[in-house]
């Protein structure tokens, strides 16, 4: 089955919330226009995220369309952190939608979003919504799911819909190796030079993380 999956393709989006103050962002694969009278677009989250608690509290959110430009770090910083342990926005400036959602000054452009209909999906909580108000910020190339994943080296974490367990295979044919794993983002060290053997400034191509956090598995 997950040999045709892998075939469906997305984007990349970020989704921006803010609810009584509190405010949180997390990556997406799931926006897409579902509706063009009224436009309404979706986007499916994990019922494990931050940002699923309070797009239901808040009954709205933003999408960022991201770009191939994408700095990598904005991927370990939204997208494998969870604003439940740590203040994403911590040194991070963020542009705000006129319903107070926060965006990424650095996104194609924003769709503000006031949620319509909620469907329970199982793992995910599926969020339809009419789009109140559209920025557009720049210029450039869509960043898209396959690009992110065969250009960028990126990975996902277990609580993206699209996410698998690495296969059976893999692990008994790297079992007797040493192997290095990104402590913040997952992503496995595969490059022929041994990773003990990488330079100093050596950072995770999926989070930018820098060489130290990477641990033995
Ligand atoms: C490429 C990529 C795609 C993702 N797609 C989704 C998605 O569509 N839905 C979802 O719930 N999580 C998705 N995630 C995972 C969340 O971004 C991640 O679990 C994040 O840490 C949630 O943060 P939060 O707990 O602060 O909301 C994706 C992550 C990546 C890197």
């Amino acid at each position: 089955m997950r040999e045709v999956l892998n075939n469906l393709t997305y984007g990349l989006y970020a989704l921006g919330v803010e609810t009584g103050g509190k405010k949180n962002m997390c990556i997406i694969n799931t926006a897409i226009q579902v509706s063009s009278e009224p436009v309404k677009i979706t986007a499916a989250l994990s019922k494990k995220n931050f940002s699923h608690d309070l797009v239901k509290e808040a009954g709205k959110f933003a999408i960022s369309i991201l770009d191939q430009e994408t700095d990598k770090e904005i991927f370990g910083r939204m997208g494998f952190a969870s604003g439940k342990d740590k203040d994403k926005f911590e040194n991070f400036t963020c542009g705000e939608d006129d319903n107070k959602n926060p965006y990424l000054n650095e996104a194609l452009g924003v769709l503000s979003v006031k949620v319509t209909d909620m469907l329970d999906v199982g793992s995910h909580t599926l969020f339809v919504g009419e789009v109140v108000q559209a920025i557009a910020l720049k210029e450039g190339t869509p960043l898209t799911y396959t690009y992110y994943k065969q250009v960028k080296r990126g990975t996902v974490p277990k609580n993206a819909p699209t996410y698998a367990p690495p296969a059976q295979e893999e692990k008994v044919a790297t079992s007797t190796e040493k192997e290095y794993k990104c402590a913040v983002c997952g992503f496995v060290y595969k490059d022929d030079v041994p990773f003990e053997q990488t330079a100093k400034d050596y950072k995770c191509p999926v989070c930018s993380a820098p060489r130290e956090v990477f641990k033995e598995v």
